[in-house]
């Protein structure tokens, strides 16, 4: 069966789903997106990730009439059309065709599209080998826009030189990675991460695990942390929707703690797992 696609209010077979040359998405990457979990048929902290599209629209003056509602519905009619109980769901809208011109157009309908895709959440924990690169992206990256070329290239870089990913340095401090927020632990058993600016992605599932590791008796610090602070870390690792909690073995080939999954990581990732399956 072919995957099932939304457009602009129509469920369609993949293959048919297009958008127009002149969509400001396509040519001025004029648009926001979120990917979202499903597990078990329940969308994990919908509620946050709507509140980070809501925002990300608003960082753009992007308008659109659709509620919360429709999006909840929109997204799990699109899941049961493709029969999934499981899986991501990326959700793009971008502020819509309109004769190229560099200003906003008066008038545009937003684009609106989503697709699934079926994921294994069985958290992998084999450790990640990351290089650190220079976070040449720009200065909102707390909009979850779709300009990742900047991300893009510095994640083909580190696949390149054999590795995963790319962990970001901006004016000497660790911002995130290419598609996931940063942790790490210290020799004291604290957890730190960034504090949200407009240098980092307000990662949904960063927020819920430091409140998970709050509630479980885990110290928790959301402050800047510096390169070498993430060479003495005994644990580091990454978190996103997609990744859940994944361990990092090695950066820029030094081995960080003994190379092996810590126990706060594994903590971590069980908290995390179970929260979602009660979710
Ligand atoms: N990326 N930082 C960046 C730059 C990201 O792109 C992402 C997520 C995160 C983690 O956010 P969350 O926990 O809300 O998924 C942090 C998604 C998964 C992606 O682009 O596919």
């Amino acid at each position: 069966m072919e995957r099932i696609s939304f457009i602009n209010g129509q469920f369609l077979p993949h293959s048919k789903c297009f958008v127009h040359i002149e969509d400001r998405g396509f040519q001025f990457a004029d648009g926001i997106y979120e990917v979202i979990l499903l597990k078990n048929n329940k969308l994990i902290d919908l509620d946050w990730h709507l509140d980070r599209l809501y925002r990300s629209l608003e960082g753009f003056s992007i308008k659109i009439s659709q509620d919360r509602n429709y999006f909840e519905k929109m997204i799990l009619e699109l899941f049961a059309k493709n029969n999934l109980s499981e899986g991501s769901v990326y959700l793009q809208i971008t502020r819509g065709v309109a004769a190229r011109w560099q200003g906003f157009p008066e008038e545009s309908t937003p684009t609106i599209v989503a697709t699934v895709s079926p994921l294994r959440t069985n958290a992998v924990m084999d450790g990640l080998s990351v290089i650190t690169h220079e976070d040449i992206r720009w200065q909102r990256c707390d909009i979850k826009s779709v300009s990742l070329i900047a991300s893009s290239i510095i994640k083909q870089k580190s696949l390149d030189q054999g590795c995963n990913d790319a962990i970001l340095i901006r004016d000497g401090f660790i911002t995130e990675a290419t598609f996931a927020n940063v942790f790490i632990v210290d020799k004291d058993e604290t957890l730190i991460t960034r504090n949200a600016d407009n240098f980092v992605l307000c990662g949904i599932t960063k927020e819920r695990l430091v409140q998970l590791a709050k509630d479980n008796g885990i110290k928790v610090v959301e402050r800047k942390f510096d390169k070498q602070e993430l060479f003495a870390a005994s644990e580091v690792f990454l978190t996103s929707t997609t990744l859940l909690v994944r361990p990092i073995s090695k950066i820029d080939g030094q081995m960080i703690g003994d190379g092996k999954t810590g126990k706060i990581s594994q903590k971590l990732l069980n908290l995390y797992q179970n929260f979602i399956i009660n979710s």
